[in-house]
């Protein structure tokens, strides 16, 4: 992996794409569409207030969660920049029922790769000017090139991942992703709307002192993470710990991996699967996780080892540095 100073993105792609083992341009001009369409939802949610874009669509999705008028613009987005590039051959999107075969010419499709979005994650913290993201994931097909997608394509366990990242939209919008070389990041100058290379290698600390989790649903948790959150917050060494929980994946995280720190979401007595989906937050988050040196686990199964049953499918995920997810992992492990 090269890295220059002052290296813009469009420059990064260029320059490392000849690294990447199945390079031939194809997920170069991929990661250029993810580039404009971030820049494109970015512009949109930076006047958010100004445009009538705050509040509900008035329509709920598949999970049964209330669309935000920015989840259906950002899902718009990415969706016709992939799908009019001719880039892809398939897109999975958590505001779409189903996933969507992308036809081209006569030839029919000859591209490879499937994407899989959140296209606005942390949505509900939209109204209250909060930092929000996107994040994809990226799969070679594994049926024949040529014939329609099917959904075998986009079931894969996310260790078939090629590339994965997040755009969080936040003090200032980044860009953030691996093709299995490590992580980088890149801040967008809005004023000239370019990504520059300004976090090369990023990695999770091996501890922290950060634990994230929305502990308003701590009586409905396993025991084994009620005693985990207990240790956190007993006084002992550098604990307790500190919480922080924006209710942003994508912020969590990102959070996270600077600072070091655990993001939790269990399963609860009142929702068994968790809430995380995982196709479009768990397996790219955690590609990610452990490419900066991080662990992300469903408490008995690495993430990425989960073989998925349906698009849509949720499963618990505690995910970030690795002192941290091993030792709560002692905590769920007394109770198997
Ligand atoms: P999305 O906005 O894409 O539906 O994702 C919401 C997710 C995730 O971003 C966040 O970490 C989590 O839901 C927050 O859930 P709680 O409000 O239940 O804590
Ligand atoms: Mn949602
Ligand atoms: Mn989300
Ligand atoms: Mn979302």
């Amino acid at each position: 992996m090269h890295h220059k100073k002052n290296q813009t993105l469009g420059e990064f792609i260029i320059e490392n794409q000849d690294s990447f083992k199945y390079s031939s341009g194809e997920l170069s001009k991929l990661i250029n569409a993810i580039r404009l369409a971030a820049k494109v939802v970015n512009h949109e949610v930076n006047k958010a207030g100004l445009v009538d874009i705050l509040g509900k669509a008035g329509e709920t999705n598949i999970q049964g969660e209330d669309q935000q008028k920015l989840d259906v613009f950002a899902n718009e987005k990415f969706i016709n920049t992939l799908a009019n590039r001719e880039i892809v051959c398939g897109i999975a999107s958590e505001e779409e029922d189903d996933f969507i075969a992308i036809n081209s010419n006569d030839k029919g499709n000859q591209n490879k790769y499937v994407v899989l979005i959140d296209p606005l994650d942390g949505s509900s913290n939209v109204d209250v000017n909060v930092s929000v993201g996107t994040i994809f994931s990226i799969y070679r097909r594994v049926t024949p090139v040529g014939t329609p997608v099917t959904l075998e394509d986009f079931l894969q366990p996310g260790n078939q991942q090629v590339a994965a990242g997040y755009v969080v939209y936040g003090t200032s919008t980044m860009l953030v992703y691996t093709t299995g070389d490590g992580v980088n990041g890149f801040t967008l100058n809005p004023a000239i709307g370019t990504f520059y290379l300004s976090h090369p290698n990023m990695q999770f600390p091996e501890d922290g002192t950060i634990y994230s989790v929305n502990e308003g649903k701590y009586i409905h948790f396993h025991q084994g993470v009620k005693d985990y959150i207990k240790y956190c917050q007993q006084e002992e060494g550098d604990r307790p710990y500190t919480s922080r929980y924006i209710g942003s994946l994508v912020s969590d995280f990102h959070r996270n991996m600077i600072k070091g720190g655990i993001y939790m979401y269990p399963k609860s007595s009142v929702t068994q699967e968790g809430k995380l989906r995982l196709l479009y937050e768990c397996n790219p988050m955690a590609f990610l996780a452990e490419q900066a040196n991080g662990i992300a686990t469903g408490g008995k199964t690495r993430i990425m080892d989960i073989k998925p049953t349906e698009l849509h499918q949720r499963v618990p995920f505690f995910c970030g540095s690795k002192n941290m997810v091993n030792k709560l992992q002692e905590f769920l492990e007394k109770y198997h």
